[in-house]
């Protein structure tokens, strides 16, 4: 099949969360299937500079319309490995700028226009270069108006540019709400503002194009495809989402076990595997050394890598600060995002220099580190479309302590309800919650036999993008 995906952040080019992680997986899986595959996002200037893209082979100008008038861009093309055909829709103006979405106190102001023009530089990209996908496979909301913008220029120029559209849901809380004034940049039919349209509460909602008018829709674990029904995790889109109860479904991530495999990890300072744990010992060590913490300590250290925002229930750590204060255990904190709560772990960290270190930064080789070399890896999520880090844990021998929500429930077995097949800790989304969870990690870290069958079950689950890869060809078939 000719596989086109969209999407605003793809890694190893940018990455700022699990989309990146996700669909850059995914597209490999489907191009090592055997499929055509094409990926497109944004040309930032991080991105275009990364070692793979620097000699991009093909270049296309684009001209394109905005409302009343016209935009130039370039579309630079290469290919990585084979199958799989990387596609940047550059212009400076909009992406030439430090980070994809905006800096952390705000948002870029322009980001409809951004996400607009890289929208309709994709559909541009596909009549110009004559790429007859069968799928256009668009994720988020900021490639949700593919699915329309396709269908308008179709008609326009009456030649047919995907066979099908599917849409992906990673995070429901981010809809791409602008002012309603910024629709004509769309050049939509005017009948698409009402609220059988993009219409939300009066304004712009990019993320119903995708719900609403892609021939599938789907999010990324079965238990958040059910969540999103509900008005509790809706974020005010549930009815919409209701409206495709019959069509959404919930397929579960992987992870790509060429990145993540404790085997084979180059960013780690040693390597192992289930039959031979000492390289893990290697790496607590060496993730306390690089924290300042003493490296001979022998409870059990917590690690946490996550945008620090309320999604990760980073509140809920703060609200448990006296158990990281005093309890005989670490943690461990990588992440960055919100500035009021990042100021509040870094004070937390201030205030017990000795047991819980804090680093405010973007770094993909740490990550790597915390999650070899924990014991226990914190996520306690308000909710968590699917989330890779408990998976990621699972394969490195860490114990994922977890909140029953989303993606969580789907891919972690709590070991107090099923002692045989437990891979980890579940509790409710609340600070008591967590205080439970993490009151019976210390127990389980006293049981080294219980621990080590645990850690063993999770080292043994397969995770891998080839299965996950399947069921969208699955969908994909059944699509076309
Ligand atoms: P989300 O996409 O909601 O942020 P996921 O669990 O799906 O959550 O994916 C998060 C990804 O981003 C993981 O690969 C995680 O390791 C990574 N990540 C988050 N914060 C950082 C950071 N500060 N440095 C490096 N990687 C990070
Ligand atoms: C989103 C979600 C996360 C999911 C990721 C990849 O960012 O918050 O739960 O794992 O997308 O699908």
């Amino acid at each position: 099949m000719k596989i086109v995906h969209v999407a605003s952040e793809v890694f190893p080019y940018v990455k700022t969360g699990g989309l990146a992680d996700a669909v850059g997986a995914l597209v490999g899986a489907l191009a090592d299937a055997g499929h055509e595959v094409s990926v497109f996002l944004p040309g930032y200037s991080s991105a275009i500079a990364h070692p793979l893209a620097a000699a991009a082979e093909r270049r296309l100008q684009l001209r394109i319309e905005m409302g009343d008038i016209f935009m130039s861009g370039e579309v630079r093309a290469f290919s990585p490995r084979k199958n799989l055909t990387v596609y940047f829709v550059c212009r400076e103006e909009f992406f030439d700028r430090r980070h994809p979405y905006g800096t952390p106190e705000r948002d870029y102001e322009d980001n409809h226009h951004r996400f607009i023009f890289f929208c309709k530089g994709v559909v541009e990209t596909l009549r110009l270069a004559d790429l007859r996908a069968d799928i256009v496979h668009a994720h988020d909301w900021q490639a949700a108006l593919l699915p329309l913008l396709l269908r308008h220029a179709e008609q326009r120029h009456g030649a047919t540019l995907a066979m099908k559209t599917v849409f992906t849901v990673h995070n429901l809380a981010f809809q791409g709400v602008f002012p309603m004034r910024s629709f004509y940049r769309t050049n939509l039919p005017g009948e698409l503002m009402g609220i059988d349209g993009l219409e939300f509460y009066g304004q712009l909602n990019m993320m119903k194009g995708g719900l609403l008018f892609a021939d599938r829709v789907t999010t990324v674990s079965p238990r958040y495809a059910q969540e999103i029904q509900t008005p509790e995790f809706g974020c005010g889109l549930d009815g919409v989402v209701h409206t495709r109860a019959g069509d959404i479904v919930g397929l579960l991530n992987g992870i790509d076990s060429a990145v993540w495999n404790p085997v084979t990890d180059s960013l780690l300072p040693a390597h192992y595997s289930v039959a031979d744990l000492a390289g893990k010992a290697a790496c607590r060590a060496e993730l306390l050394r690089r924290h300042g913490l003493d490296p001979s300590f022998t409870g059990p250290v917590f690690g946490m890598v996550c945008r620090i925002t309320e999604q990760k229930g980073v509140d809920l750590v703060l609200a448990n600060a006296e158990f990281f204060r005093t309890a005989r255990a670490r943690l461990i904190l990588l992440g960055s995002g919100d500035p009021r709560l990042v100021a509040a772990v870094q004070e937390l960290a201030a205030s017990a220099p000795d047991r819980i270190a804090v680093t405010v930064r973007l770094d993909e080789s740490m990550s790597h580190l915390v999650e070899a070399g924990s014991d226990f890896f914190l996520m306690p999520s308000k909710f968590e479309p699917c989330g890779l880090n408990q998976m990621y844990s699972q394969a490195y021998g860490t114990i994922p302590l977890v909140s029953r929500v989303g993606g969580l429930v789907d891919t972690v077995t709590d070991l107090t309800e099923n002692p045989a097949e437990g891979t980890g800790l579940m509790f409710p989304p609340t600070a008591d919650g967590l205080r439970d969870g993490l009151e019976r990690a210390l127990r389980l870290h006293a049981e080294p036999s219980r621990l080590a069958a645990a850690q063993a079950r999770g080292m043994a689950k397969d995770f891998s993008w080839a299965t996950a890869a399947q069921t969208y060809q699955r969908l994909y078939d059944e699509a076309v």
